[in-house]
């Protein structure tokens, strides 16, 4: 094996340093799609699934029209066990529940009205309500259904 001098492996290391310098950190990408997210929530999402997130009373059961109420997005819900893709298909095509007694698609689809970008902003604003198991869970999920490219 060779041995590598100590100062070119200094060097390598401020080099990459640098680099990464110039670049802003990832956790401020972050959170200008957390604060886009949120203003997105509130004008498209906030009517049904509550200002907080905390969904539509009863959600849990079928109300007077065999449909299933918009759910909570926080950790009682179920939005953290979808992983981003297909979080990403849910608001982008819409969503119903398979066994709801109308046809209706009780999610509206936002696949025209949002932009792919505004569709990964408001998910990534979602995850600011799971708790940090939640976030580790679904990140790992995630890893097996990513984004699609265009919201990368
Ligand atoms: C007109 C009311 C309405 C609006 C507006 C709305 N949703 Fe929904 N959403 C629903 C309903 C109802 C469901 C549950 C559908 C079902 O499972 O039958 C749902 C389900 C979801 C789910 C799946 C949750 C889960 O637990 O599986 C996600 C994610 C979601 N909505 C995100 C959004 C986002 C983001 C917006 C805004 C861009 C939005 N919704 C706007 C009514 C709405």
């Amino acid at each position: 094996m060779h041995s590598i001098p100590l100062g070119v492996v200094a060097g390598l290391l401020s080099v990459a340093a640098l680099t990464h310098a110039a670049k802003p950190p990832p956790s401020s990408a972050n959170q200008q799609r957390i604060g886009a997210g949120r203003l997105i929530y509130q004008q498209y999402c906030a009517s049904c699934h509550g200002a907080k997130g905390e969904g539509k009373p009863g959600w849990q059961q079928r109300d007077a029209q065999g449909e299933l109420p918009p759910p909570p997005h926080g950790p009682e819900g179920h939005t953290w066990k979808h992983a981003d893709g297909m979080l990403y298909r849910i608001i982008r095509d819409g969503w119903r529940d398979p066994f709801n007694k109308t046809k209706r698609q009780t999610m509206p689809a936002y696949g025209q009205t949002l932009a792919p970008g505004e569709i990964r902003a408001v998910i990534t604003y979602l995850k600011t309500l799971w708790t940090p198991e939640q976030r580790r869970i679904q990140r790992e999920e995630s890893r097996r259904q990513p984004f699609p490219p265009e919201a990368q």
